[in-house]
C-alpha cells in the first residue's frame, strides 16, 4: 500500500516536472531569434530537462522513501535525513557536471550558500564545483571576438595570449596588449555554453516551483528568483563595466576619504561588448595570499581593515554592493604614489574585479540594515529586534536572524563584552548544529526577508571567509568598523531628515556618544590583545 502511494508520487512528480519543463523550453525555442542557438535550444534543451526531471524526481522520491514511518526528529530520522541530503547533493552534483553551463554556476551558488541549504550539499558542491570551470578552445575564443568586434584577436590586439590566465563558470580571462602597447585583461563569455541560459533557468525553476508543490516544506523559490533576475545581467558585460564605474564614482561622492584606497580597472569601451570585457591590467595578488601581501610590504590586518570598511561603506552608505567579494575577485597591490607609514608598512590599495553582480539596497531597507548591524555591534537588542522585524523577520523569527548574521548564538548577540561578535574555531561546529536543528525555520526565515538581503548575507560568508585567511584570530577590529560606518549611515539620514536646530543638537550628542563608545571599545580591544600577547 505505502510503496504504491510512493510509485504514484514518484510518477506524478516525474509527469508534472517534465510537463512544466518542457513548456518552458518550448516557450524559449520559440521566442528565439538567432537560428543557431534556436538549433542548440531545441537539441539541448529537451536532453537537459529530461535529466533535470528524472534527477528531481529520484531526490524527492529518495527523501519520500528513506523518512517514511520514521518518527520527525528522532536520532533515526536525523540520520536517514543527513544519508538522503548527501545522496541528493551527489545526484544534483552529477546532474550539474553532465549539463553544464550555467548548472556550474548554479552549482557554484549552492556551495556559497553556507547555514542556507542543508550542509551537505554545501560541502559536496563546495568540494566539486569551485575549482571546476568550463574553459573555451582558443578556437572558440576568437569566434566570440570575431563576432563581437569583426575581427580576429591578432587583427585587433598586438598580442594577444591564446592560454586564458583565469576560468571561472561564465567566462575566461586572457592577458593582451593593445595597438598602443597598453597590457590589457580580455575577459571573454563561453558563448557555446551561456546561449541556452534563459531556457536552462526557466526549466530549472519550473523545476524547483513544481518540487515545492509536492513538498511545500522545500521552498528555494527565492534561489531562482535571483538567479532569474541577476543571471542576464552577469551575462551582458557592459552592465559589469558600467557597475564599475558607478562603484567607482560612489566612493568618490559618497566616502571620500578612503576613496584611493579602492580602485577597479579602467574600461577600454571601444574593445568591449555585451560578451567580451577589456579593460586595464593589474598587477596585484590575491587578497588571500597572505604570503605575497607580506612580500609587498602591507600588513595583512591593514588588508583585511580595509575590506571591511570597503563594504562597510557600500552595503551602509552606497546602497549599491559588489555581492560576490570573494578572494579571486578581489586585488590587493601597493597605494599608487602612497608613502610608507613611520613603520615602513605600505599602504595597501585593493582592487576590485568581476563587478557582474551588485544589488542596490534601497534607502528604507539600507538604513534598517545598517540600524541592525549598529545594534549588534553595540550589544542593543531593542534595536535588533526594532529594525529585524521592519526588515521582515517577524516578532518570532528575530534572534535567529541576528543568528545568522552574525554566527552567534542569542546570549553572546546580546552579551556586552566587547568581543561577543568574535567566531572561535570551536564555535563553528556548534553552528552547524544549530543550522540543521533550526533548517525550518531558517527556511521560513529566508522566506520572509527581502532577497537582496539574503545577498548580503552571501556577501558576508565571502568577506568572512577572506577576513579569515588574512588574520587568523579575531575579526574584532571588523566589527567596530561595521559600527562605525553603520553608526554614521543611520545619523547621516536623521540629518536629512530633522533639520531643526535642537533635532540638530541631539544628533550631534548622538555623534560624540558614538565617538566615546567606540573609543572604549578601542580602548577594551587593545587590552584584550595586550593580555593575549602578555599570556602567549
Ligand atoms: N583587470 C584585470 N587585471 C588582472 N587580472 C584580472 C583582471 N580581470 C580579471 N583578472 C583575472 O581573471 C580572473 C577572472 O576574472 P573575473 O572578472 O573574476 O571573471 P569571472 O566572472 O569569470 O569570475 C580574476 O580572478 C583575475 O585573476
Ligand atoms: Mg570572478
Amino acid at each position: 500500500m505505502a510503496a504504491r502511494s510512493l510509485l504514484r508520487t514518484r510518477t506524478k512528480l516525474f509527469l508534472a516536472t517534465t510537463a512544466a519543463g518542457t513548456g518552458a523550453g518550448a516557450a524559449m525555442i520559440l521566442t528565439s531569434d538567432d537560428p543557431a542557438s534556436a538549433l542548440k535550444l531545441t537539441t539541448t534543451v529537451p536532453i537537459r530537462l529530461f535529466r533535470d526531471s528524472v534527477t528531481a524526481a529520484t531526490i524527492a522520491f529518495d527523501y519520500k522513501y528513506s523518512l517514511w514511518g520514521l518518527l520527525e526528529g528522532s536520532a533515526e530520522w536525523t540520520q536517514a535525513k543527513h544519508e538522503a541530503h548527501i545522496r541528493g547533493a551527489r545526484r544534483l552534483q552529477e546532474l550539474c557536471f553532465r549539463n553544464g553551463g550555467i548548472y556550474i554556476k548554479l552549482g557554484q551558488h549552492i556551495s556559497q550558500l553556507e547555514y542556507l541549504v542543508p550542509e551537505e550539499y554545501v560541502q559536496i558542491m563546495r568540494e566539486s564545483m569551485l575549482n571546476k570551470c568550463p574553459v573555451s578552445s582558443y578556437n572558440q575564443v576568437c569566434q566570440v571576438i570575431k563576432k563581437e568586434l569583426g575581427a580576429s584577436p591578432d587583427e585587433i590586439f598586438e598580442e594577444f595570449d591564446p592560454v586564458p590566465v583565469a576560468s571561472a563558470s561564465l567566462a575566461q580571462v586572457h592577458v593582451a596588449r593593445t595597438r598602443d602597447g597598453q597590457r590589457v585583461a580580455v575577459k571573454v563569455q563561453h558563448t557555446h555554453m551561456t546561449d541556452t541560459a534563459a531556457a536552462d533557468t526557466a526549466t530549472v525553476g519550473l523545476i524547483v516551483n513544481t518540487l515545492h508543490r509536492f513538498f511545500p516544506a522545500f521552498d528555494y523559490r527565492w534561489l531562482i528568483d535571483e538567479i532569474h533576475e541577476s543571471l542576464p545581467k552577469e551575462l551582458d558585460f557592459m552592465v559589469e563595466a558600467k557597475n564599475s564605474v558607478k562603484c567607482m564614482d560612489n566612493f568618490r561622492r559618497l566616502s571620500p576619504h578612503i576613496a584611493r584606497f579602492v580602485y577597479a580597472p579602467l574600461v577600454y569601451w571601444n574593445l568591449s561588448t555585451s560578451k567580451l570585457l577589456t579593460m586595464e591590467y593589474i598587477d596585484g595578488v590575491q587578497v588571500n595570499d597572505l604570503k605575497s601581501i607580506q612580500e609587498l610590504g602591507i600588513h595583512p590586518r591593514d588588508v583585511a581593515k580595509l575590506m571591511s570598511q570597503t563594504f562597510a561603506e557600500m552595503m551602509f552608505k552606497h546602497g549599491f554592493v559588489h555581492c560576490d567579494p570573494h578572494a579571486a575577485n578581489v586585488l590587493v597591490r601597493q597605494l599608487p604614489s602612497g608613502n610608507g607609514s613611520i613603520f615602513g608598512r605600505k599602504k595597501p590599495q585593493l582592487v576590485l574585479l568581476d563587478h557582474g553582480l551588485y544589488k542596490d539596497l534601497d534607502d528604507t531597507i539600507r538604513i534598517n540594515y545598517a540600524a541592525l548591524w549598529k545594534g549588534l555591534v553595540f550589544s542593543d537588542a531593542k534595536a535588533i529586534k526594532e529594525n529585524s522585524v521592519k526588515l521582515g523577520a517577524g516578532e518570532d523569527l528575530y534572534a535567529l536572524f541576528a543568528g545568522i548574521l552574525t554566527m552567534r548564538p542569542w546570549d553572546r548577540v546580546i552579551d556586552p563584552a566587547v568581543d561577543h561578535l568574535v567566531v572561535n574555531r570551536s564555535d563553528r561546529s556548534e553552528l552547524q548544529m544549530y543550522a540543521s536543528q533550526y533548517f525550518p525555520q531558517i527556511t521560513e526565515l529566508l522566506r520572509r526577508l527581502p532577497r537582496v538581503i539574503l545577498l548580503m548575507l552571501k556577501t558576508n560568508d565571502c568577506l568572512r571567509a577572506v577576513s579569515n585567511a588574512l588574520i587568523q584570530e579575531s575579526s574584532l577590529e571588523s566589527f567596530l568598523i561595521v559600527g562605525r560606518v553603520s553608526s554614521e549611515a543611520v545619523i547621516e539620514s536623521k540629518l536629512w531628515q530633522k533639520r531643526s536646530i535642537l533635532s540638530r543638537l541631539d544628533i550631534w550628542l548622538e555623534r560624540l556618544l558614538l565617538e566615546t563608545r567606540l573609543f572604549g571599545m578601542h580602548i577594551a580591544l587593545w587590552l584584550l590583545l595586550l593580555r593575549r600577547a602578555l599570556t602567549l
